[in-house]
């Protein structure tokens, strides 16, 4: 039957659906390829367009220059996705942990969570109330979008934005919430499963605004033990995963969970029903792709400071990854992490276009 469902001038048809499609593991003609922070201080017009806004978050506060700077990495090169523009910081922000950025130290938060009594008194933010400029900046997105590519939403992960919570800032032996974790660990399941219910109806929200896949961002289950990954960060990924909208617009939206040094954990990963497995460049993509078959989809996983290479062993490094990958849908390349501020953009540009050339051997039939 003919679809009789009237065209949403805000939601025209998607012209470049090979990032949807990977992840569903249907055919397509090239293996798509984003960034992760495609949008960010290596580019003089993100540069410019902060300057502008005045800070970071005052930039995220403002849906015209969000989605400027969404965008920008979407004129210079040929991305198969645009990522929304704003951090995984916001919620813990709207819980009222006063999130601000120390210049060359990272976020820091003014009001951190330190015993259970502070734990008790956050609340779930409302996405449409004091997280209202996010959804804003996602449909001023969508709209400027007009369908060229899809739009990616994203939280942090229950663990990662407790880290941050916890810490008061970035961390490097995560004394503190360990800390809790091993002593008042009632405590800190009580702060996971708030930020788990946050998530849940944040990234819902993003959907509903028009966010066409969902990601979250593990930075740091990497830190913890088998078990602990299990009990205090991956617990909480599968929660959210089972609260998602999974449909929108009539099609499936896909979640990508990320742990960052999650290579041994690829399976227990993929059993949480997410459709794709985010890789850093610690695991080789043959190997993950033999540990969990067709079950999920995989992203990643090139080292992000190859991009300091010459453009030669740029595109060698691509050749090598596409081939680990091998014949077939179902990958979507990435780096591995964070775009380093430093990297020349050329070699950004480099590394987008060897995706594309480079793998239309591997999707011939
Ligand atoms: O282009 C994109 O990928 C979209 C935007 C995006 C930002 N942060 C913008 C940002 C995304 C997806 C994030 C996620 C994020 N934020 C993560 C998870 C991904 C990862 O990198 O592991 C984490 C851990 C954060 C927390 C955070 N925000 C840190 C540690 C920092 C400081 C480090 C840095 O890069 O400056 C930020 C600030 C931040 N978030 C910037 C950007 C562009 C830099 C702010 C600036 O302009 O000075």
């Amino acid at each position: 039957m003919m679809s009789t469902t009237p065209a949403n001038p805000q939601r025209p048809p998607l012209k470049n659906d090979r990032y949807l499609r990977a992840l569903s593991k249907q055919p397509v003609d090239a293996t798509p390829v984003w960034m992760m922070r495609q949008a960010g201080r290596y580019l003089p017009e993100y540069k410019a367009t902060r300057a502008e806004a005045g800070d970071f978050m005052s930039l995220c506060k403002n849906a015209e220059l969000a989605c400027e700077v969404t965008l920008q990495p979407l004129r210079r090169f040929e991305l198969d996705a645009a990522i929304l523009f704003s951090d995984i910081l916001t919620i813990p922000d709207a819980m009222g942990l006063g999130l601000y950025f120390e210049t060359g130290e990272g976020p820091r938060f003014r009001n951190p969570i330190t015993c259970r009594a502070d734990v008790e008194k956050i609340g779930i933010p409302d996405p449409e109330g004091e997280l209202q400029y996010v959804m804003n900046a996602v449909r001023t997105i969508r709209r400027e979008l007009k369908g060229e590519v899809p739009l990616i939403g994203f939280s942090g992960s229950p663990w990662t934005l407790a880290t941050y919570m916890v810490e008061g800032g970035t961390s490097k032996a995560f004394t503190k919430i360990k800390k809790m974790a091993f002593a008042d660990p009632q405590a800190l399941h009580l702060l996971l499963d708030k930020l788990a219910d946050s998530v849940i109806s944040y990234l819902n929200a993003q959907i509903a605004a028009g966010a066409q896949s969902v990601m979250i961002f593990d930075t740091w289950g990497g830190v913890l033990s088998p078990r602990d990954y299990q009990e205090f960060s991956l617990q909480y990924m599968a929660k959210i995963v089972d609260g998602l909208t999974r449909e929108a617009d009539g099609r499936r939206v896909p979640v990508t969970l990320f742990t960052k040094n999650g290579g041994q954990w690829l399976e227990s990963i993929a059993d949480t029903g997410c459709d794709a497995v985010g890789l850093d460049w610690t695991t080789n993509l043959d190997e993950a792709r033999a540990r969990i078959g067709d079950r999920v989809a995989l992203q990643g996983n090139m080292d992000p400071s190859m991009l300091y290479a010459s453009p030669e062993r740029i595109r060698e490094e691509v050749a090598t990854i596409l081939q680990r990958y091998g014949n077939g849908s179902g990958h979507v390349f990435n780096l591995g992490h964070g775009i380093h501020l430093d990297v020349p953009p050329e070699n950004a540009g480099v590394f987008v276009k060897a995706v594309h050339e480079l793998s239309r051997q591997y999707h011939q039939e």
